[in-house]
């Protein structure tokens, strides 16, 4: 029998990048996707993909996680991320946090950047870090880089308003600036400010006026649990690492609950990332 050489990680993300592309404007019930090399076919219908020959459990991985990011949700989401230890925290009291979790959590990080039009964080997380928010673990195009600091804290020194890799916007309340303000090379985008914060409605609205339709949350815990809060995530995914920190900045914070039936509870993929288990909540169908 002759030999086939299977579809490997390196095909595999090549091909979901090219149906995110086309299937973003695709009819809205689309047809299998059929995708074909000399040696090997990948269908795609909805969520589910068959590939002929075998793949690896690395390439099986790749496809299960991001394929429904490229169809089911082609149209658009709303993803929050946290990468945290086994006692739910994401950074030390000081804000330490690299690295909570392992290399192959950070590469997921970079592969849900390649497939997102937009990078979201909050002020905290840029004052830490000074993260870059590119695509450098995998190929693909940088996001819109987003930087929520609605009392405009933020200094104009960070890599993400001085390096031109991508387009950046931070997002103040409108008592703190006007239309057409900068930082750096980025624009400040003024929004109704709703009690002490902007409500993340207000945020997805202006990023759709903008085109951007697929939207990372990447942090840090009260970002993302503002959104979660506002019902504002398709999908959340924690990563959960073999560590305890003990103390430090939380993961999810939501408002208190008398009983355990008022938790979310919601479905659940779960994958393992190296050290780590992702599990990824499926909060809108
Ligand atoms: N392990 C991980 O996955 C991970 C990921 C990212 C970050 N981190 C770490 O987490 C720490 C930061 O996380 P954090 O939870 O402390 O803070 P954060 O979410 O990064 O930032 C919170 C701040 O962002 C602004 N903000 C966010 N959403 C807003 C909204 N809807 N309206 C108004 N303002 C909003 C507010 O700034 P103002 O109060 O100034 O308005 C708020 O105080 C850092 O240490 C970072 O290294 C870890």
């Amino acid at each position: 029998m002759a030999y086939r050489r299977m579809l490997d990680p390196d095909d595999a993300w090549r091909t979901i990048l090219d149906i995110a592309a086309v299937e973003r404007g695709a009819a809205d019930v689309p047809p299998p996707i059929v995708r074909q090399a000399p040696d090997w076919t990948l269908t795609v219908s909805g969520s589910e993909f068959r590939v002929e020959p075998p793949i690896s459990p690395e390439t099986d991985l790749l496809l299960a996680l991001y394929i429904p990011y490229c169809t089911t949700l082609r149209r658009g989401f709303v993803v929050g991320h946290l990468g945290q230890s086994l006692d739910g925290r994401i950074a030390t009291r000081d804000g330490a946090s690299r690295w909570v979790t392992g290399a192959a959590d950070i590469a997921h990080n970079h592969r849900m950047r390649a497939l997102s039009d937009a990078v979201v964080i909050g002020a905290a997380t840029l004052l830490h870090d000074d993260p870059q928010l590119t695509v450098r673990c995998c190929t693909g195009r940088n996001p819109v880089r987003v930087v929520i600091d609605s009392n405009r804290t933020l200094a104009d020194g960070y890599r993400v308003f001085r390096d031109g890799a991508a387009p950046s916007l931070v997002f103040v309340a409108a008592d703190k600036a006007g239309e057409g303000e900068r930082l750096g090379a980025a624009e400040i985008v003024p929004l109704p400010r709703r009690g002490e914060t902007i409500a993340p409605r207000d945020i997805l609205a202006e990023l759709a006026r903008r085109g951007l339709a697929r939207i990372f949350v990447e942090g840090g815990g009260v970002t993302v649990s503002r959104f979660l809060v506002a019902d504002c995530l398709d999908r959340l995914q924690i990563t959960v690492s073999p560590l305890i920190i003990g103390s430090g900045r939380p993961s999810i914070t939501l408002p208190e609950i008398a009983d355990l039936q008022q938790g979310l509870r919601p479905k659940m993929r779960r994958f393992d990332l190296g050290e780590d288990i992702m599990f990824e909540c499926l909060l809108h169908e």
